[in-house]
């Protein structure tokens, strides 16, 4: 049995711009020779196209990528950009031939705030710091922070009542938040962790406000709110951070061993590569890194799995069933004990279900890069300076790879499908040296959260609520997600 999401209704849309391909080719002189162009939307004025971007940037590459699959081209704009939908194409390009690339100029921004940490660094640097961070990120020492994560979201939902009306993507952002600045921090942190918490969400408000059309002019008016806003929240996480740096050196000075991710940040050093420890600045950059790359993505995959289950409550029946299998009935609450991290490989199901939910809504929508040298792609070399687009969204609805791709389906994902398929059909964390370094913390936090939660809780979505995307760096819901909760009795 399969099960349809009704929210997006350009699906329909898109299945017939697919009919309406153009196969037009551009031969264009450039300065240095004659360069072919994929096929490209010529029916459309380049600043329409742009328009129609800054509008909706998924629709639009929806559309291109329909019309003129694996590779198309357009530019906005005297800036060339290619659309690449060919998961081989992508493999070639994060994995194969990963140093003709950089992030594009939009880093910058996040700069500021983030400085040289490992989202916004470059080159040899970036691999440096790679190299140093990784194994901080293995699955095995990951695994200390599964209590971290499950006692946050048990306080969470000790608060909630039966027949509450939340906005569950502001729940989610509070709990992932806590969880990072405590897995970062310790556990012990208390008001500097509500404090953290703040000072973060300003920041990352700013910095998005900042990419968006038009964004920079903020800037250029100091006496605005949101810049002495952003500036005096910057200060104050600066500052926090520098704080616990210092009080963890004392405590390493000291022989003191603590138990979190600075303290592992800290000592991390590779002899073997001669990559010394950390500068407290370069801990600085890593530490804002990870507190900002470390809660967004998380929060929006959850808040995008309470919403697909509240609209295929069959399926939230089945990973209920799963739940009570695995974390049976405890005497005195009727609902089981709270899952813990040897219980991840039992829930099969849970696993499966936020997989597809990260099919459909990939917390991190698209990635960008910019090509340095000229780039051969299939017949077609793509100039250096050009902008490269491949979109976890785009690829993940392509039905070369996905029978029915808007359907939520988690049954799709049996050992065999994933064996089989392209390993750039579905790439939620992106791939190669760039990929998510939390890949292990975030798929061991979703299905945590999602099973402490939803041992407990069902959601309904509210009716009456509009559920739209909203794609900035991460694919938020525009208007939140606001659902009443139903307490689970078993
Ligand atoms: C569902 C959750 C998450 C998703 C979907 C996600 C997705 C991604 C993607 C696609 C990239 C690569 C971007 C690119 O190639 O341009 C990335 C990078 C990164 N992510 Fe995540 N992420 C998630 C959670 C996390 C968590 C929990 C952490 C930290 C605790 C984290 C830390 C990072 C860092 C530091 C990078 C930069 C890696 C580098 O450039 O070397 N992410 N993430």
């Amino acid at each position: 049995m399969k099960y349809h999401h009704l929210c997006n209704p350009l699906f329909k849309y898109i299945r017939k711009a697919k009919h309406m391909k153009y196969t037009m080719k551009k031969k264009v002189k450039s300065s240095s020779s004659t360069i072919e162009y994929p096929p490209c939307p010529h029916s459309i004025l380049p600043s329409k196209l742009l328009r129609e971007f800054i509008h909706n940037p998924i629709k639009t590459l929806m559309d291109i990528a329909y019309a003129y699959s694996d590779i198309a081209h357009f530019k906005f704009g005297r800036q060339h950009v290619y659309l690449i939908n060919n998961p081989h194409y992508i493999e070639d390009i994060l994995i194969r031939n990963y140093k003709n690339f950089i992030k594009s100029k939009g880093l910058q921004v996040s700069k500021r705030l983030l400085g040289e940490g490992l989202v916004t660094s470059e080159g040899e640097y970036h691999d440096r710091q790679r190299r140093l961070i990784q194994p901080a990120f293995h699955p095995s020492e990951i695994k200390r922070y599964g209590d971290i994560m499950t006692t946050s979201a048990v306080q969470m939902i000790q608060k909630w009542q039966d027949g509450m009306m939340l906005d569950i993507h502001k729940e989610m952002m509070h709990v992932t938040m806590t969880i990072i600045s405590k897995a970062v921090l310790g556990s012990d942190i208390k008001s500097e962790g509500d404090e953290v918490g703040d000072s973060l969400l300003t920041c990352m408000e700013y910095i998005n406000r900042l990419q968006m059309p038009f964004g920079e002019l903020i800037e250029k008016i100091p006496i605005l709110p949101i810049n002495k806003g952003y500036q005096s929240a910057k200060k104050r996480l600066d500052s926090i951070v520098y704080d616990m740096i210092r009080a963890h050196r004392d405590s390493e000075s000291k022989g003191v061993l603590q138990p979190d991710l600075l303290y592992t940040l800290l000592e991390a050093q590779d002899t073997e590569a001669g990559i010394g420890r950390m500068t407290d600045l370069q801990l600085k950059d890593q530490v804002m890194t990870i507190f900002l790359a470390g809660h967004e993505t998380t929060s929006n995959a959850l808040t995008w799995t309470f919403y697909l289950l509240s609209q295929n409550p069959t399926i939230g029946d089945r990973m209920y069933d799963e739940l009570q299998s695995v974390l049976g009935e405890s005497e005195s609450s009727g609902n089981g004990r709270t899952p813990t991290v040897r219980d991840i490989p039992k829930l099969v199901y849970t696993e499966k279900v936020l997989r597809e939910s990260m099919r459909l809504y990939p917390p991190a929508w698209t990635i960008g890069r910019q090509a340095i040298n000229d780039y051969k792609v299939d017949k077609y070399v793509i100039p250096a300076g050009s902008i490269i687009l491949m979109s976890q969204y785009v690829m993940h609805h392509n039905e070369n790879y996905y029978s029915d791709p808007d359907v939520f389906y988690p049954d799709r994902w049996t050992k065999e499908a994933k064996l089989h398929m392209p390993r750039f059909s579905y790439f939620p964390f992106g791939g190669g040296i760039r990929s998510c370094v939390g890949e292990p913390f975030a798929w061991l936090e979703g299905i945590l959260l999602l099973a402490t939660i939803c041992k407990q809780w069902k959601m309904h979505h509210d009716p009456n609520h509009k559920v739209e995307l909203k794609p900035l760096i991460t694919l938020r819901p525009k208007y939140g997600m606001r659902m009443k909760l139903e307490r689970r009795r078993s």
